[in-house]
């Protein structure tokens, strides 16, 4: 193992900044040399790759998006183009790839493996929806920034007396809408992967009502369907003033938290040291506080299992 390159793609997470630094100051403690692909896969067909240093990676540890660039790469799913990115790596002359990215990132440097190239995942995405980690790099910053949110949100609906829908990201998982939620006491959290009935929810604001409960926070994950749709149906239902706010993309970008940046370093240096070990499709992730490693297959096949007991707990603090 003399050379290795590390790219981001998929939608950025705060801490991939320091999951690059922790690479690429990793790989040159042990005397490899790195090359940054930029625009992910893209930029990796494309051959758009470049040497780095250990200057390269300074500055950024605190750097919420990645220096390295992102994208969505549709031709990257065809076996032609996954065929030409390992023509680009050889010609390059790098031995291993260490991909920071989402589940469809994953399952990319899946691909690599299983066309012979040394690959290795470090799961990074503010929906924390990848099984074999507790948690994925961004997650924790995410949730941070809905929190600090919906603290400023909840001033106004207490002044005004109003009910708030506040819609968060996660097209297809719960866990911000569920882990911001339960700290926020929300009325109701609605998440893709348990249904709460419309009469539920409105069950809950008006018993709350009548116990002289003025103001209602209820989160929805995008997934569930728009917020705007929703507000409208629960101040028809109600009578009560309702407001809905959409976070977006404020979501996604920002400052990493402690946290962040110290998972993001823990495996970054983990994917080196399994590359430097002949390690393959193996992704890095945290357990009860330990870096640990799977095969990246048998993480692809696991369905993410949401907390349900935080689920439950969440409706009980909210009766
Ligand atoms: O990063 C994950 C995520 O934020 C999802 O929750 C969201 O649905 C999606 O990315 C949107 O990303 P984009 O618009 O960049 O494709």
């Amino acid at each position: 193992m003399k050379r290795i390159a590390v790219l981001t793609s998929g939608g950025d997470a705060p801490g991939m900044n320091a999951s690059i630094r922790a690479v690429v100051r990793k790989a040159i403690y042990h005397s490899i040399e790195v090359f940054g692909v930029y625009n992910g896969y893209q930029g990796l067909i494309e051959g758009n790759m470049q040497k780095m240093e250990l200057g390269s990676v300074g500055d950024i540890i605190h750097r919420g998006g990645t220096i390295l660039r992102s994208a969505r790469c549709e031709q990257f799913v065809t076996d032609e183009g996954q065929w030409k990115a390992i023509e680009q790596l050889k010609k390059n002359k790098v031995d291993g790839l260490i991909v920071i990215g989402g589940d469809g990132s994953i399952r990319g440097a899946q691909k690599l493996t299983e066309k012979g190239f040394l690959c290795i995942g470090i799961p990074a995405t503010i929906d924390n929806d990848i099984a074999g980690t507790d948690f994925t790099i961004g997650f924790d910053t995410a949730l941070n920034t809905i929190i600090e949110a919906i603290d400023k949100i909840r001033d106004t609906a207490t002044s005004h007396e109003r009910t708030y829908i506040i819609e968060v990201m996660g097209r297809d998982a719960g866990d911000l809408a569920l882990w911001s939620g339960l700290a926020d006491g929300a009325e109701s959290i609605l998440i893709p992967e348990y249904t709460e009935s419309f009469e539920e929810v409105i069950d809950r604001l008006q018993r709350g009502h009548e116990r002289g409960k003025r103001h209602s926070i209820i989160i929805l994950a995008e997934g569930v369907g728009s917020g705007f749709n929703y507000g409208k149906r629960i101040q028809e239902a109600t009578n009560m003033e309702t407001r809905v706010t959409v976070l977006g993309y404020i979501q996604r970008g920002g400052s990493p938290t402690a946290a962040d940046r110290v998972l993001a370093s823990r495996l970054g240096a983990k994917a080196v040291d399994l590359l430097l070990n002949g390690k393959n499709g193996r992704m890095v992730g945290l357990q009860h506080n330990a870096v640990i490693d799977h095969p990246i297959l048998q993480v692809l096949e696991k369905e993410n299992q949401l907390n349900k007991e935080m689920y439950e707990l969440s409706k009980e603090l909210s009766i």
